[in-house]
């Protein structure tokens, strides 16, 4: 089985996905695949007829990999690969959609609001800022709606943080999401499986700086993984739950990882990652490896799940 390996892109998260393609194309070479690294890029349709790839496996992130785009073109060229189809990716990649189905399907997730460039340009930013604050309050996220690796997001303390972290987050999308703070642990919940998938062992995230962002997710030593997060066997098997049934309400396959911020006994749902990170100090891997599934025989378990 000829494996393409697709990673790089166009999307603000292009280095760490080069980074996951590495890994995972030297993870199927010792699985013993015919295997090809390929940089995606606007001929990537012909790369793929040139190299003749029989699977896809995807190790993009964001934008142009994780939103169902590339899945389109793969439907169309009939090829299988890697992780969720078209719809799951297109609604996992939009926060807000992804929220919205969380509260129709009584998942619990932080209280939001949505400002778009639109409103700015037209009301003002002082009255956008005045939206986000009555509805939503202090603390608060604000989010691009459609990165990331915590890309275009910032913490809102005080009411005059609000105007700058709107304009810095509509710098990444026409629409932001502003979003209750949830101060709290910080755990995620990797999903593995198509029909009946299964969560893995969660892991509690913690940041030397206190915010988990992207320097702290890809400089080594800056962030920690614990793993079984410091909580009662009862909260943990509450969010495997929820995570499991996030994955399933978008629709998701293969894989996804469900993240949360938990507040006592309180458990918040925020996104699902359809293409979570496959670096070195990525949490997918770090989770499987701890359920006792090294990091090719998870790649090659992703490929088999890909064909199923
Ligand atoms: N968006 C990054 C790659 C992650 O979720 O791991
Ligand atoms: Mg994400």
């Amino acid at each position: 089985l000829k494996v393409g390996v697709l990673c790089g892109g166009r999307s603000a998260e292009r280095e760490v996905s080069l980074r996951s393609g590495e890994a995972v194309y030297q993870a199927l070479l010792n699985c013993g695949y015919d295997v090809v690294k390929i940089d995606v890029g606007f001929d990537i349709a012909e790369q793929i007829k040139q190299h003749q790839i029989e699977l896809a496996f995807l190790a993009l992130h964001g934008k142009y990999g994780e939103d169902g785009t590339i899945q389109g073109l793969l439907e169309l060229l009939d090829i299988p690969y890697t992780g969720s189809g078209v719809l799951a990716s297109a609604i996992a990649i939009n926060k807000i959609t992804t929220k919205k189905l969380f509260k129709l399907e009584g998942i619990p997730t932080p209280d939001f609001t949505v400002i778009t460039r639109n409103e700015v340009s037209n009301l003002g930013l002082d009255q956008a800022c005045k939206k986000a604050l009555d509805l939503v309050g202090l603390p608060a996220v604000v989010k691009a709606n459609t990165q990331g690796s915590t890309i275009g997001i910032s913490f809102v303390h005080q009411a005059e943080q609000m105007g700058a972290a709107i304009e810095e987050s509509l710098k990444y999308d026409q629409d932001v999401l502003v979003e209750k703070f949830i101060s709290g642990m910080e755990v995620t919940a990797s999903v593995l499986g198509n029909q009946d998938p299964v969560a893995l062992p969660l892991i509690e995230i913690t940041s030397v700086t206190g915010v988990y962002d992207y320097q702290a997710k890809y400089t080594p030593g800056m962030s920690d993984h614990i793993i079984p997060p410091r909580l009662p066997e009862e909260t943990q098997n509450k969010i495997k739950q929820l995570a499991v049934k996030a994955f399933q309400v978008l629709g998701c396959r293969g894989l996804g990882r469900v993240d949360f911020m938990v507040q006592g006994s309180e458990v918040y749902a925020l996104e699902v990652n359809t293409l979570p990170g496959m670096t070195a100090t990525s949490l997918f891997p770090d989770a499987a490896r701890y359920a006792g599934m090294e990091f090719p025989q998870l790649v090659d378990k992703l490929v088999k799940l890909a064909l199923e």
